[in-house]
């Protein structure tokens, strides 16, 4: 079993809606998943058309005395699993620090999952506080989105120093997100990051059809499987699955793309690469 969490400093940046849509690609790439909603807002859960409450709140959850698989609740996908939100976790900080080794929570509840699942994925809220110490601590792969804005940049530092502090080694994946290649200063701050080995080759760029995903509760890469959104997290899960040596299991494969080609004879879309489509602005 694998953890990628998807965290960072900065709001709004597009966790959950990549935590939403890579769940929703890796379990159609045969892979038994988990999503583990962490942010008391509950997004992620409401995009899965679930309910943000889990008996007892975080004090129940994370005191372990059940297991989390009694919290755990199918979704309406093939191997995709969810384990909802709850408005308590906004004083998570607050429950874990009560707790004699914080940062060994989450790791512990996660063990006995290990035969269940091949891959967990953790939407966490924004913020570099006691529960992503936690978080970081049970991660095989930190995957962090980055709007190209300068602050967003700054903010892929502060959670590296972070890693750096707490889990030294922790491999962290960093993505272009909400990329809108009109705009001067995206293309400069993909300049900047270009060659960097934290950052993925795939690149969101800003769409629509993720908009719509919190109105209509369905993943994009399910809803829209040909918009350039949804290429780009399938990209990015390859480049996931590359970083953490994950060999794509056997058995039954969904294809979310369809057909080879759309309907009306049109060519496929191509999303933006990092290093190809996007040169720095001098
Ligand atoms: N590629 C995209 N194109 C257009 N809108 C997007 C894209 N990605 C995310 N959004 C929108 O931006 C807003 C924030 O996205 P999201 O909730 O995924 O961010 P977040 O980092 O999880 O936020 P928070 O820190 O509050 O949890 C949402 O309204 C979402 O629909
Ligand atoms: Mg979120």
């Amino acid at each position: 079993m694998r953890v990628v969490a998807v965290a960072g400093a900065k709001g709004g940046v597009g966790k959950t809606a990549a935590a939403v849509n890579l769940a929703m690609v890796a379990s159609a790439a045969g892979y038994r998943t988990l999503l583990w909603d962490l942010d008391p807002q509950g997004a992620a859960t409401h995009c899965y058309r679930a309910r943000a409450r889990v008996k007892g709140g975080a004090t129940r959850l994370l005191g372990g005395k059940r297991g989390l698989d009694s919290y755990i609740r199918s979704t309406d996908h093939v191997r995709l699993d969810l384990l909802p939100a709850d408005p308590s976790f906004r004083v998570v900080d607050t429950v874990l620090s009560s707790r004699r080794w914080p940062d060994r929570v989450i790791r512990k509840l996660l063990r006995p999952l290990d035969r269940s699942y091949d891959v967990v994925i953790l939407d966490c809220a924004p913020g570099l506080g006691i529960v992503t110490e936690s978080v970081v601590a049970a991660s095989d792969l930190v995957l962090v989105p980055v709007v190209p804005a300068p602050l967003s940049v700054r903010s892929l530092e502060q959670l590296q120093a972070f890693i750096d502090e707490h889990r030294p080694g922790l491999p962290l994946l960093a993505f272009l997100s909400m990329l809108d290649d009109r705009k001067v200063l995206h293309r400069q701050v993909v300049g900047q990051l270009q060659g960097d080995p934290r950052v993925a080759l795939s690149a969101v760029p800003v769409s629509s059809a993720v908009e719509r995903m919190g109105l209509e509760q369905v993943p994009a890469v399910l809803a829209s499987p040909l918009n350039l959104a949804a290429v780009a997290y399938r990209r990015l899960w390859a480049e996931v699955e590359d970083r953490l040596d994950l060999d794509a299991p056997s058995g039954s494969v969904i294809d979310l793309t369809g057909p080879a080609a759309p309907s009306d004879g049109s060519a496929r879309p191509e999303a933006p690469l990092l290093s190809v489509d996007q040169p720095p602005v001098a």
